[in-house]
C-alpha cells in the first residue's frame, strides 16, 4: 500500500511542517471525516479507528444524536461566560453530581489538565482552610503518571520526560511508586500529604491498572492521615473500563475526581466533582475559566453523558474488549511479539517483549499503511482505546490490518 502523498496532501502537510510550533509529530495523513469507528483521509483511504482521538471520541465519528446537541444549541446559544447562566452546563452539572456516586459539586472547564489544575488548587485551598501550613500540603502522585500538561499537572506528572526544561518546577509535590503502598505509607508517616492523585488506571505511563487492593489501600491512608483522595479518570473514566467510573471497579470512591476526554466525545471539556469533604473550599473567586460550562460543549457531554452511562453501551464495552483480548491473543500465537496484554474494558495494552522494546511507534507507522489508527502509551506498549460503541465487524476489521501491519513490521526488520 503505497504512503506517498498525493501534491496536494503533501501541500496541506507541509502547513503543518512551517505554521505550528514543533510539539507534535502528526503522521503523514490528513484525516477528513469519520463515521463510527471508520475515517477517511485526503487520498480517500479508509482507516479503523482504534485511536479514538486519544480516547476522546468516546461514541464514534459523526453520531446523529451528538450532531443533533451540537447544532440545535449552536442555533441558540454559543458562550454566556460565568457571569451569566445557561440551561445545558446547569443541567450537565446536575448530570454529573447525581451519575458520580460520591460528588456534591462541580466545576467545569474547558480539558483534562484543566480539571486536574483545578483539582490541584482545590486541594491547597482545602489544606489552606483546614489550618495546614504551605509545608504541610504536599500532593502525592505516582510514578508513570501523566495528569497533563500546565506547569503544575506536568510536576504532577511524574515522568522526567515532560518536565526537563521547564525547571524550576512548582514544589509540594512527592512521587512514589505505582501500586505499591507500602511506599505510600511510608511517604505519608510525617503527616505533611494533603492529597494522593492517582489514575485508577494509568494511561500514558502503558496502560497499568491498579492493583488489587491499591484503591482501597490509598483511601485508608487518606483517611488515616487526613489527606483527600483524588482520582484522575480522564482517560479511563466515563464507561472505558466497562463501568462509568473506573473507580467503581474497585468500589472505592474518591473525595474528588477530575474527567475530560471521552465526556465531550470529540468536544472540548472537562470537569472536576467534588465530594462533600471539599465541596464548598472553592468560593466566590477562588477560581474560574472564560469558557468552562460553554453551552455548547455542555449540550453535547450531556448526551455523551448518558448514552455512556447507558447498560447496553457498558456492555458493549465488556464483549467488545474481550473479542479484543481473544484477537490480540490470537495474534501474538502467531507473531509472538507481546510479553501480555492488561488493561480494563476498552482501555487496552499490548506490552512488547523483549527483543521488540522500544518499536511502538515504529509498528504505529505500519498500522496506519495498512489502515489502522493506533496509539502507542510509551515506547514499549501499543495502546488500544477504541469508541465505546465500536461494533463487533471494526473490531474484527482493525485485528486483521493489525495483523497484517505487524506482519509486514516483521517482514521489515529481517
Ligand atoms: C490521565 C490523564 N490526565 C490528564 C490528561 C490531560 O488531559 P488534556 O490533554 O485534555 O489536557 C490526560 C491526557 O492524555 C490523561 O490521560
Amino acid at each position: 500500500m503505497s504512503t506517498v502523498p498525493s501534491p496536494e496532501t503533501a501541500a496541506l502537510l507541509e502547513r503543518a511542517d512551517r505554521y505550528y510550533v514543533s510539539v507534535y509529530q502528526p503522521r503523514r495523513i490528513v484525516l477528513e471525516r469519520g463515521q463510527g469507528s471508520r475515517l477517511w483521509d485526503s487520498e480517500g483511504r479508509d482507516y479503523v479507528d482504534f485511536g479514538a482521538g486519544i480516547a476522546v471520541n468516546s461514541l464514534g465519528h459523526a453520531d446523529p444524536e451528538l450532531i443533533a446537541a451540537l447544532t440545535t444549541q449552536a442555533a441558540k446559544l454559543w458562550h454566556t461566560s460565568n457571569v451569566f447562566v445557561s440551561e445545558p452546563p446547569l443541567r450537565l452539572a446536575q448530570e454529573l453530581v447525581e451519575a458520580s456516586g460520591f460528588a456534591q459539586r462541580v466545576y467545569l472547564c474547558n480539558s483534562g489538565t484543566e480539571a486536574n489544575e483545578a483539582a490541584i488548587k482545590l486541594v491547597r485551598k482545602w489544606a489552606a482552610a483546614n489550618g495546614r501550613e504551605p509545608q504541610r500540603r504536599v500532593i502525592l502522585t505516582f510514578h508513570g503518571s501523566f495528569h497533563g500538561r500546565t506547569l503544575a499537572a506536568v510536576t504532577a506528572t511524574a515522568q522526567p520526560k515532560y518536565q526537563q526544561g521547564y525547571e524550576p518546577l512548582p514544589g509540594g509535590f512527592r512521587h512514589c511508586d505505582y501500586n505499591d503502598l507500602a511506599a505510600v505509607e511510608t511517604a505519608m508517616a510525617a503527616g505533611d500529604v494533603a492529597a494522593v492523585l492517582v489514575e485508577p488506571v494509568q494511561g500514558e505511563g502503558g496502560v497499568v491498572p491498579a492493583a488489587e487492593g491499591f484503591l482501597a489501600g490509598l483511601r485508608a491512608l487518606c483517611d488515616r492521615h487526613q489527606a483527600l483522595l483524588v482520582f484522575d479518570e480522564i482517560q479511563c473514566g466515563m464507561g472505558r473500563s466497562g463501568k462509568l467510573w473506573a473507580w467503581q471497579q474497585d468500589g472505592v470512591a474518591p473525595d474528588v475526581l477530575s474527567t475530560a476526554k471521552a465526556l465531550g466525545a470529540g468536544f472540548p471539556i472537562g470537569a472536576l466533582l467534588v465530594g462533600e469533604r471539599a465541596a464548598e473550599v472553592f468560593q466566590f473567586g477562588s477560581h474560574g475559566t472564560t469558557f468552562g460550562g460553554n453551552p455548547l460543549a455542555a449540550a453535547v457531554a450531556r448526551v455523551a453523558l448518558r448514552r455512556l452511562s447507558a447498560n447496553d453501551l457498558l456492555e458493549n464495552v465488556a464483549t467488545q474488549a474481550a473479542a479484543l483480548r481473544r484477537g490480540l491473543a490470537a495474534l501474538n500465537d502467531r507473531l509472538g511479539l507481546f510479553e501480555l496484554v492488561r488493561g480494563r474494558g476498552l482501555m487496552l495494552g499490548a506490552v512488547l517483549a523483549q527483543p521488540w522494546k522500544g518499536k511502538a511507534g515504529a509498528m504505529l507507522d505500519f498500522a496506519a499503511g495498512r489502515g489502522l489508527l493506533l496509539l502507542q502509551a510509551g515506547p514499549d506498549v501499543l495502546r488500544f482505546v477504541p469508541a465505546l460503541n465500536i461494533g463487533a465487524a471494526d473490531i474484527e476489521a482493525g485485528l486483521a490490518r493489525l495483523g497484517e501491519a505487524l506482519g509486514d513490521f516483521l517482514a521489515a526488520q529481517s
